[in-house]
């Protein structure tokens, strides 16, 4: 469903997404702004008319990656004689602008994180051969009003931004300078996408924002208005928005407030899962990143929500080697692991980002200890890990069906606390929420059976 009846489509897009979800939603946006010009979405660049990668900024590799990848990309536009526009979305784009394309001159255009409703504009801008080919202006609010609103979804779990930006500027991250200032959308244009979402058969909804516990949108007219915040959104989508399960990411500690906090007590379409990330368990580096918040605010806030949920799956992310952590402070952060106990986490090397204020700090950590201090800290949450998805078996636990598993005959599914789940079942159960019974577990996944199969008694 487009605002517009989508005309046949008569030439393709390949879309590749880097990095957080934010990315993985505008990804899905930039396809419903292409829709009504005729470009069809594929799953290989090669043939494509269109090619977009929408790249991520966060650690020197990912931005790496887009550049080897352009080359390849390359190479299959000169086999298609010519016949391929290249287009560079997303933080890379914001952060290197015009460069990317003097680097990599078969790109055609780049467009940052905030000008995806130009993209037709700017295609056809290319195949004129005139006008500017880069667009890197910050005006989020303009894109979202721009966007269509209605989405085109596929499958039962939906992204839906409502957050955008980051004013917190902690010392290692690129975020604040590609994606700009935080801004919220209002409630009403949440509900209006949220309504497509539901009415196309989304069961599950995860509201995203680079810090979207800072949500302050404006709240609609008819509640009273004012600013309203992620509690307040969150129990209103569960009111209103006919989707069964409810998820909010990324969050940040400063923003965890006590309404969200009895929100995951008295909300049960809010899943039990917060992904609340830390980075560090010493003060003094957390202090250093200006993180605006300290160990024991942070382990204050871990005890309150498994108070107010205590089936929780808690999850953070985690920076090892930032300037200046010694031993003590690495030390600091293992002993945090244990205390919490987590059921996932991301953990990375700390990596040099030009323009942050880190990247100046005195005391860059040496690269065979950060390699070091990441196994060691990987090691400790794998075995968190395991031991968490281990706990679930002999339980039955509700599975949201999302599609056919690996092998033939297996279906594959998420858990309410965002494990993947295998079992034996039929196709036509994709989309529906069913009770399963969970008989084993690895590190990354949990295998179950249909509760009447345990029986022995065919489903
Ligand atoms: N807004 C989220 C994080 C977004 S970036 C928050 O505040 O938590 C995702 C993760 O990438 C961060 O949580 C951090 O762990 C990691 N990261 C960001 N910058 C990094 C850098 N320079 N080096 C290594 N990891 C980094
Ligand atoms: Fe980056 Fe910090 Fe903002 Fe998260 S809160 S996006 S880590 S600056
Ligand atoms: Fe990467 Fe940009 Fe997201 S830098 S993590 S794609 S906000």
């Amino acid at each position: 469903m487009t605002d517009t009846p989508a005309p046949k489509a008569t030439k393709s897009v390949f879309i590749k997404t880097y990095g957080c979800q934010m990315n993985v939603y505008d990804s899905e946006r930039m396809k419903d702004v292409l829709a009504p010009i005729g470009y069809a979405p594929t799953d290989a660049a090669e043939g494509a008319d269109l090619v977009v990668l929408n790249t991520c900024h966060i650690r020197e590799k990912a931005t790496e990656k887009v550049y080897s990848e352009l080359g390849q990309i390359k190479k299959l536009k000169e086999a298609q004689g010519g016949k391929m526009t290249i287009a560079v979305a997303g933080c890379v784009a914001q952060a290197e602008g015009a460069e990317i394309m003097r680097r990599q001159p078969a790109v055609d255009l780049v467009l940052g994180p905030q000008a995806y409703h130009k993209l037709p504009e700017m295609i056809a801008r290319v195949h004129r051969s005139t006008g500017e080919r880069l667009e890197t202006e910050f005006d989020t609010q303009e894109k979202f009003d721009a966007l269509p609103k209605a989405r085109s979804v596929d499958g039962p779990v939906a992204y839906l931004s409502v957050q955008e930006g980051c004013d917190k500027f902690c010392t290692f991250c690129v975020v604040p300078y590609t994606r700009g200032a935080e801004i919220s959308r209002s409630v009403d244009e949440i509900m209006v996408e949220a309504r497509s979402l539901a009415s196309q058969g989304v069961r599950e909804v995860q509201l995203l924002g680079q810090n979207v516990n800072a949500y302050h949108g404006a709240g609609p007219a008819i509640e009273g208005g004012g600013e309203w915040t992620l509690g307040q959104l969150v129990r209103h989508v569960a009111k209103i928005g006919g989707f069964d399960r409810i998820r909010y990411t990324t969050s940040h500690p400063r923003d965890m407030d006590d309404d969200l906090i009895a929100a995951h007590a008295d909300t049960p379409e809010l899943m039990p899962f917060l992904h609340l990330p830390v980075q560090s368990g010493s003060n003094r580096i957390l202090q250093a990143m200006n993180r605006g918040h300290t160990r024991e605010h942070y382990l204050d806030i871990m005890r309150r929500v498994k108070e107010a949920r205590p089936d929780i799956g808690l999850a953070s992310d985690f920076i090892v080697g930032f300037p200046g952590e010694s031993d003590k402070d690495f030390e600091d952060t293992m002993d945090l692991v244990r205390e919490v106990g987590y059921c996932i986490a991301y953990s990375f090397k700390y990596s040099e980002r030009p323009g942050t204020p880190a990247a100046e700090m005195f005391g860059q950590v040496p690269e065979d200890v950060k390699n070091e201090r990441l196994q060691a800290l990987q090691a400790l949450l794998r075995e968190q890990q395991t031991a968490f998805n281990a706990s679930k078996v002999g339980q039955t636990v509700p599975v949201l069906v999302t599609g056919k598993g690996r092998n033939a005959g297996q279906m594959h599914g998420r858990s309410p606390w965002l494990q993947a789940v295998h079992f034996d079942g039929a196709e036509d159960l994709s989309g529906q929420i069913i009770d399963i019974e969970i008989v084993g577990s690895s590190l990354n996944s949990l295998s179950g059976k249909l509760p009447q199969m345990a029986d022995g008694v065919p489903a």
